[in-house]
């Protein structure tokens, strides 16, 4: 009995004769002929929810799907996952990554399928679906829902998020008054699909066609365009010939293609959120991403895309001027080009495969870069022993290397409580620090760390400041802003050991955030006690139990595999 379509993953009766019998039955009840049970079957992921806006359009990516497979002559079945979108989940959707990764990975396994369409979009869903094709071996392909059309308000062109975060600024500031700020928020989402800057979605759109496991010119299309639903059907059409070759996510995301999607995080000015997202990838295969040659590969990868929050434009305008392969085909000199991709050929061959037009404007050529180097700088020092990062290229250059009076906040809740009390004592020059807000912390390393800045302050014109805590930051977000500093307080890192007129110098050249105070003066404090949660029950006590710090990935530690090769840099 050969072991594909619906004779895959047996219920167990022992009697795997009897359980395909009893399979057939039961599927029978829903209108199914032999000749379609006989088929290879594709499987894929609905993560359609009614509070998921950025995956309305799933159904008909679906559709489009199936479509592609039965031209393929295979079988397209449907199945449920757990959807995430940022504003609704409580408190914080990377609590749930891990679970949807589970979740995902285990019906993968437990369901019958010769491949599988992942459909994602939403900022942790893409990562969770990777981490979880990673673990389950099932020959898996990617697609997007993609991202929305950019919005108008009052002639001003607008994008979720970096205006949601720059309109909220200016009305903390008083700029703009109540019918300002609601009326651009009606225009802030306007369309179907995912934010449409350079934010973790569009990010990790971007790193994942970098990685192989999609597409090519899958990251950048708008989710309402044809163009996105023929992507759905070709990857419809490709999963059932994977399934046939049984080409394994593994062979896909090698080594050499984490270094690959490094790379374009790097070149896109992309979220540094993704590092979180492509460490937890590929710890899933034993592949290892290390963070200091990570940094000395941000300083030869120039930023090409000019697309908020580090340069102008929108997801729409980066698809016009050419998409990800026209990226590609500038970034190939850095890239390992024998890398397979799920098109069953390589990147080097689909890179020479591309049109070879692209509009310089938006994906700059390598010798005239929007920033010399990559975005993301790596750092370290006595407050970030196992490190910190911070998006350089969305900083104010002058703050860069600064040195100023710490301001510390003990919890979210604290900051929110304080960070606009008049009597706050805060000057622009000082540096605010959160802590508690990182993966135990919080818990779920919250995109807390754009803290804001005090409203008397942005009231007298103060548009960043020195920020630092051991959360993460929306890729939409912009500042001088140290973030994912590990380990975090909660688990006993430095950070709980900063007080208030404590010097912090933070040196992004130097590479280096440290808390000027003698040592025996530090081994001698208390830290701020952790908070207590009281989470006793359920996920959210195996999430504190086995969570990872940022460096890891934030994967729970009974989910990795141990380290057996290096992404090379
Ligand atoms: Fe879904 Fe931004 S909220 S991509």
């Amino acid at each position: 009995m050969s072991k594909s379509g619906l004779k895959t993953s047996l219920t167990s009766y022992g009697d795997e004769a009897f359980s395909l019998f009893l399979r057939k039955a039961f599927i029978k009840a829903m209108g199914y002929s032999d000749d379609a049970l006989e088929r290879p079957i594709v499987g894929i992921t609905n993560t359609y929810s009614g509070f998921n806006a950025c995956h309305q359009t799933v159904p008909q990516l679906i559709e489009a799907v199936k479509r592609g497979v039965q031209l393929a002559g295979g079988l397209a079945i449907e199945f449920p996952t757990i959807t995430l979108h940022e504003s609704f989940a409580h408190p914080t959707s990377m609590l749930y990554r891990n679970l949807m990764a589970m979740d995902t990975e285990e019906m993968l396994t437990a369901q019958p399928m010769d491949a599988v369409v992942l459909i994602g979009g939403c900022d942790k869903t893409v990562p969770a679906q990777l981490m979880a094709a990673a673990s389950a071996g099932v020959p898996a392909i990617s697609l997007v829902t993609g991202p929305m059309m950019t919005g108008s308000f009052q002639g001003e062109r607008l994008g979720a998020c970096t205006d949601c975060r720059r309109l909220w600024g200016l009305y903390r500031a008083g700029e703009i008054d109540d019918a300002a700020i609601e009326g651009a928020g009606a225009q802030l989402a306007p369309t179907a699909g995912t934010c449409m800057v350079m934010g973790t979605a569009s990010t990790m759109a971007c790193v994942t066609e970098g990685l192989g496991m999609m597409l090519p010119g899958g990251a950048c299309v708008p989710a309402i365009q044809a163009d996105r639903f023929r992507q759905a059907e070709a990857s419809g059409k490709r999963a059932v010939a994977m399934g046939a070759e049984q080409l394994r996510p593994g062979q896909v995301m090698t080594p050499e293609a984490f270094t690959n999607a490094l790379r374009v995080l790097l070149a896109i000015g992309g979220s540094t959120n993704a590092l979180i997202h492509l460490t937890a990838i590929a710890g899933r295969l034993g592949i290892g991403i290390d963070q200091q040659a990570l940094d000395r590969m941000t300083r030869e990868t120039p930023v090409l895309v000019d697309l908020k929050p580090t340069g102008s434009q929108y997801m729409e305008d980066l698809q016009n001027a050419g998409g990800m392969p026209a990226l590609l085909r500038e970034l190939k000199p850095l890239l390992h080009l024998d890398c397979l991709t799920v098109t069953g050929r390589t990147l080097g061959e689909e890179i020479e495969a591309a049109p070879d037009w692209w509009d310089k404007a938006v994906i700059r050529p390598r010798r005239e870069p929007i920033h010399a180097e990559g975005g993301l700088a790596m750092l370290n020092g006595n407050l970030a022993p196992l490190g910190a990062v911070i998006k350089q290229s969305s900083s104010k250059p002058e703050l860069l290397s600064h040195e100023g009076r710490a301001v510390v906040f003990d919890s979210l809740d604290d900051l929110a409580a304080r960070i606009d009390d008049p009597d706050l004592d805060v000057t622009a020059d000082d540096v605010l620090v959160l802590r508690n807000a990182g993966p135990k912390g919080a818990p779920g390393m919250p995109e807390a760390g754009y803290i804001p800045i005090p409203k008397k302050l942005a009231r007298d014109g103060v548009r960043d400041m020195v920020r630092i805590s051991d959360a993460r930051m929306s890729g939409t977000a912009f500042g001088a802003i140290v973030l994912h500093v590990a380990p975090e307080a909660a688990a006993g890192g430095p950070l709980a050991k900063v007080r208030n007129g404590d010097r912090i110098r933070l040196d992004v050249p130097g590479r280096r955030l440290d808390l000027l105070v003698e040592e025996a003066e530090l081994d001698a404090r208390e830290p701020a006690p952790a908070p207590d949660h009281g989470l006793e029950r359920g996920y959210k006590r195996l999430h504190l139990d086995h969570i990872l710090q940022a460096d890891e990935g934030c994967d729970l530690d009974l989910l990795t595999r141990p380290v057996t090769a290096w992404a090379p840099v």
